[in-house]
């Protein structure tokens, strides 16, 4: 029998009593989608994947995502490319060194974001299996971009709700200073536009579609633009909004990024291993026109 118990007044549930590794019935699938339109975050303990088995599961939420590992080349891919690799493994499977392209780029997963907010299409939800999580965190932080929208006073909503932002990972990383971008990686990471205020398809509920990729705001000079979005991501990411999740080892966890942010916290990452494979799907379509080139 499935049931899920809620895990903050907000945001994030405990769904149990489906085994991820066999096919899904359509009523399964109604009902996580029906739990993740409510609770953003869906939490599936002693989930004891394969790689094919991850897939499988995932394509009953979408069209999948490829080339989510942007900035390194397959051949440096430990993991097909339809897979995220957001453990700290090199190719070969040893913990990548501290001067290591895909660690340095991971680095600006420790900043609040959507993923793939910087693709015309973005993401709709991003699945995580935790094949090895070690004992001391990191631990992932959700926050909730409805109740954080629901907060905002009148005048500030008014204010942005038509509002357009350009996200591209070249922003994202570049706050931590990582700038080693190649000319094809530019053209590759050309900024794209989504609304700062987007309306959840099924539920019909309004969020802020925050991220620290976004490098400004269309029609706005640009430090007026990172000023407002930086008090923005303050606001939408006080505690009352957050779920922290404490990861225990296969743990699946589903959230929608249509409807929160995440981050994921500091950790021995250059001495612990820490695998955890990240299948995402699109949503429906761009949320913006894009600049016409
Ligand atoms: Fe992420």
């Amino acid at each position: 029998m499935i049931e899920i118990h809620p895990l903050t007044p907000h945001i994030g549930a405990r769904l149990t009593g489906i085994d991820v590794r066999k096919p899904l019935s359509a009523s399964e699938v109604a009902a996580i989608d029906a739990g993740m339109d409510k609770h953003a975050v869906l939490v599936l303990p002693g989930q004891d994947i394969t790689d094919t088995q991850q897939l499988a599961f995932s394509r009953n939420f979408g069209p999948l995502e490829e080339g989510a590992n942007s900035g390194a080349r397959d051949s440096e891919l430990r993991l097909p490319v339809v897979f995220a690799d957001v453990s700290n493994l090199d190719k070969d499977g040893r913990i990548a060194e501290r001067s290591n392209k895909k660690r340095m780029a991971a680095l600006a997963n420790r900043l609040w974001h959507t993923d793939a907010s910087f693709r015309v299409i973005p993401a709709r939800y991003s699945i995580l299996s935790g094949r090895i999580i070690p004992n001391q965190g990191p631990n992932t932080e959700f926050a909730d971009m409805r109740a954080a929208y629901d907060a905002l006073d009148a005048h500030t909503k008014a204010e942005i709700e038509d509002l357009v932002c350009e996200h591209s990972l070249i922003y994202s990383r570049g706050q931590l200073g990582f700038t080693e971008f190649l000319p094809n990686e530019r053209v590759a990471m050309r900024p794209v536009r989504q609304r700062l205020v987007r309306i959840h398809p099924v539920t019909g509920r309004k969020s802020l579609f925050l991220a620290s990729h976004i490098g400004t705001i269309v029609g706005w000079p640009r430090p007026e633009a990172m000023a407002f979005i930086r008090d923005l991501i303050e606001h939408a990411t006080q505690p009352r909004f957050v779920y922290v999740h404490k990861w225990k080892p296969l743990d699946l966890v589903i959230w929608d990024n249509r409807t929160t942010m995440h981050r994921v916290r500091r950790f021995d990452d250059l001495n612990i291993v820490r695998d955890v494979r990240r299948t995402t799907t699109k949503s429906d379509g761009p949320t913006a026109a894009q600049e016409v080139a």
